[in-house]
């Protein structure tokens, strides 16, 4: 194949979200929009990407950096409309090939998708190659005009496209491969629409045609080309999305009783054979191993978990956390920057963060590691084979040695060594028959403050 180029269209302001936070920035699977686009288009490895973004977007320009450093950052002042947009995306953009144009809200598409518009449009020599769909609701999508033998005429906008165009015709997903010095040229010649003050790439399509080019449409799965203008779109969107990652990992042979409960990220990984109970959300950045269990409504962001690893349920793990193998994580239990080694288990009621565990250390219900001071943060370390007893209160930086016994109820602020114990809480004072005399006691000051 000729040299590929890649464009990404989101200067839109998407004021149909309803939302300061940018379009492209809602998050989808734990990424934002434009994350999922980009990294199809860098699946493509096209010689050069270009994202085009409206003036003042700098919160999307830094994640567009952050994602796909190798993105080049045009600014279209003012947008004009999407065919406005393309002009300003290939500025500068010298050779020749095939130029792919992809638009920042249609997060579904595939790279295989994108790859077979290439091609075909390489093979057939066209000037463009449509995606085309046919989705379910059609509501604010171009209808693509066909003429005889399949070639692609126009594409109409909805408001401008009549009642049998409307019915009949499929849509434009705005997925397009083009011709990039066709494109180059013909770019500047598209008409300004007046009504709205926008150029349409959309127009391209006719005025390829005029200039005896081929046109094409390649038909293309509904999904792929939904594109997500409302929050009402970006929940429908993530519900395809969530069924894709779900798909997977039950045929990579993971056990999940109700898929449709667990809420998955872009990345989650899961091993064969690991179970997940009903009821889970997972954050970007969870892997989980063989034969590890993660029990209902626990929350997962950032962590490793290895096999044989039991979570939950309610257990709350937060990123830089790693489990080791066959550890017990259980509920009201929440982790973070904690590294448990290899059989130590927690299984009730903690705070557990800057912190290494070691070993089948045994962590009581209510340790809390009080790891911030409101200015900085501590490390707490636990040796291998500790016990701490419950309700303890682990005071950063401090260490507990291997094989130490923290007794429960201590708050501890100084180095416990190795095998030693520490006990570190008010004495308890006893006095034998007391309680009925000191009941006594309580009954008569009452009755004189009654008296009073
Ligand atoms: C567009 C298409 C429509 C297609 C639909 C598919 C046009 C004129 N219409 O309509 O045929 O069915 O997508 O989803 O192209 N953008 C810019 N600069 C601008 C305007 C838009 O970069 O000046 C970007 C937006 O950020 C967005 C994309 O282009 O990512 C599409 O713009 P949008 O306004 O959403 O177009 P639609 O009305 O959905
Ligand atoms: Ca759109």
């Amino acid at each position: 194949m000729r040299p590929l180029y890649g464009i990404v269209l989101a200067a839109g302001r998407g004021t149909r979200m309803r939302n300061a936070l940018p379009k492209v920035l809602h998050p989808l699977a734990g990424r934002p929009l434009i994350g999922h686009v980009l990294a199809t288009v860098a699946d493509l490895r096209p010689q050069a990407i270009r994202v085009v973004l409206g003036a003042g977007m700098n919160a999307v320009a830094d994640r567009v950096r952050e994602i796909c450093p190798d993105a080049e950052i045009r600014i279209q002042d003012p947008p004009l409309g999407t065919g406005d947009a393309l002009r300003v995306g290939i500025e500068g953009l010298e050779g020749s090939g095939t130029l792919f144009v992809v638009y920042g809200d249609t997060p579904l598409l595939r790279a295989r998708t994108l790859r077979a518009l290439c091609t075909a449009r390489e093979e057939s020599d066209s000037g463009v190659v449509v995606l085309a769909i046919r989705p379910q609701d059609r509501g604010g999508y171009g209808r693509l005009r066909t003429g005889e033998g399949g070639n692609l005429l126009e594409i109409v906008e909805e408001r401008h496209a009549d009642a049998a165009l409307l019915e009949t015709a499929a849509c434009n997903s705005g997925v397009m491969a083009l011709d990039l010095e066709m494109a180059r040229e013909l770019l500047p010649e598209l008409p300004l629409h007046a009504d709205k003050n926008e150029i349409f790439l959309t127009d391209l399509v006719a005025a390829a045609r005029r200039h005896g080019r081929i046109v094409r449409a390649l038909d293309g799965d509904a999904e792929e080309g939904v594109g997500v203008n409302s929050q009402l779109d970006l929940a429908r969107v993530e519900a395809i999305l969530q069924k894709r990652l779900r798909t997977r990992l039950l045929e990579q042979g993971v056990i999940m009783p109700a898929p449709e409960t667990v809420f998955l990220a872009h990345d989650t990984e899961v091993e064969p054979g690991a179970r997940l109970e009903p009821h889970l959300v997972f954050g970007p950045g969870v892997h989980i191993g063989r034969e590890a269990v993660i029990r209902s409504f626990s929350h997962l962001e950032g962590v490793w978990v290895e096999a044989g690893a039991v979570i939950g349920p309610f257990a709350r793990l937060r990123p830089g956390s790693r489990v080791g193998r066959g550890c017990r994580i259980g509920n009201f239990v929440e982790t973070k920057n904690a590294e448990l080694e290899p059989g130590a288990k927690a299984n009730h009621l903690s705070y557990l963060g800057d912190v290494r565990i070691g070993r089948n250390a045994n962590i009581g219900a209510g340790t809390i590691t009080c790891n911030y001071d409101g200015f900085g943060k501590y490390r707490t370390e636990i040796g291998e084979g500790a016990f701490i007893g419950s309700n303890s209160a682990l005071v950063a930086p401090v260490r507990v040695g291997a094989e130490a016994i923290v007794g429960a109820g201590s708050t501890i602020t100084r180095e416990v060594p190795d095998r030693s114990v520490a006990i570190a809480r008010g004495e308890q004072r006893l006095r034998q028959e007391g309680a009925p005399l000191l009941r006594e006691r309580l009954r008569r000051r009452r009755q004189k403050a009654l008296r009073e």
